[in-house]
């Protein structure tokens, strides 16, 4: 069985989403072993509970500078990968060694454009929409030491609409994210990722 922790902060339709596609079977032999929340009361912690998933939340506010150190604690030794699913703090230290390449997030925009600190959420959408981009999209990258920095696995683009708001642009990319994030899980699972330095080559067999 390959076994997932999702780390969340918010409402998790990006965890439905991998839920969804377990249970449809897209997803084969794939399993949320624990959902972790860094904040009190995310709606993605109902979403695990009603499918019966384990969940933790930390408090970023009391776990501060050690919560990375607790996650790792959590899953160390019980999954074989991490996905960051609308998971606002920082991941740092030594669970980034522990699991080199088995950390996964996704983004809504085209890595390297709309990323980095403080870039998430409606953000990225108001500065995409201010660039005056034709097209955007999401990313899903491996997690490494920086912010939105780690290898590419897949993007998916959406057109920009010149009749476009931050939100019906953001509604648009996140039906993508829900596509592309089950589709680097099952890459991932079936062990169909190979990374060569910034470079993932995925095996076509
Ligand atoms: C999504 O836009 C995702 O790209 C970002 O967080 C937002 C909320 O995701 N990482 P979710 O609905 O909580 O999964």
């Amino acid at each position: 069985m390959f076994k997932i922790a999702v780390l969340i902060s918010g409402g998790g339709t990006n965890l439905q989403s991998i839920i969804d596609n377990i249970d449809k079977g897209y997803l084969k032999n794939c399993s949320i072993e624990m959902v972790i929340s860094d904040r009190i009361g995310a709606y993605g912690l109902e979403r695990a509970k009603k499918k019966g998933i384990k969940t933790f939340t930390l408090d970023r506010k009391i776990y501060k500078s050690q919560l990375s150190t607790k996650i790792l604690e959590l899953v160390e030794d019980k999954v074989d990968l991490i996905v960051l699913a609308g998971y606002l703090s920082i991941l740092n230290g030594e669970i980034l060694d522990k699991f080199k390449n088995k950390v996964i997030n996704i983004h809504p925009s085209l890595i390297p454009s709309f990323c980095g600190k403080d870039m998430y959420g409606i953000k990225v959408h108001e500065r995409a929409l201010e660039y005056g981009v034709k097209v955007s999209g999401c990313t899903v990258h491996f997690v490494d030491e920086g912010t939105d920095t780690g290898a590419i696995i897949i993007q998916k683009t959406v057109p920009v609409k010149s009749q476009d708001t931050a939100k019906m642009l953001q509604d648009r990319i996140l039906l993508k994210e829900h596509i592309a994030l089950s589709e680097a899980i099952k890459l991932i699972s079936e062990n169909k990722i190979m990374v060569r330095e910034r470079k993932v080559y995925i095996s076509e067999d």
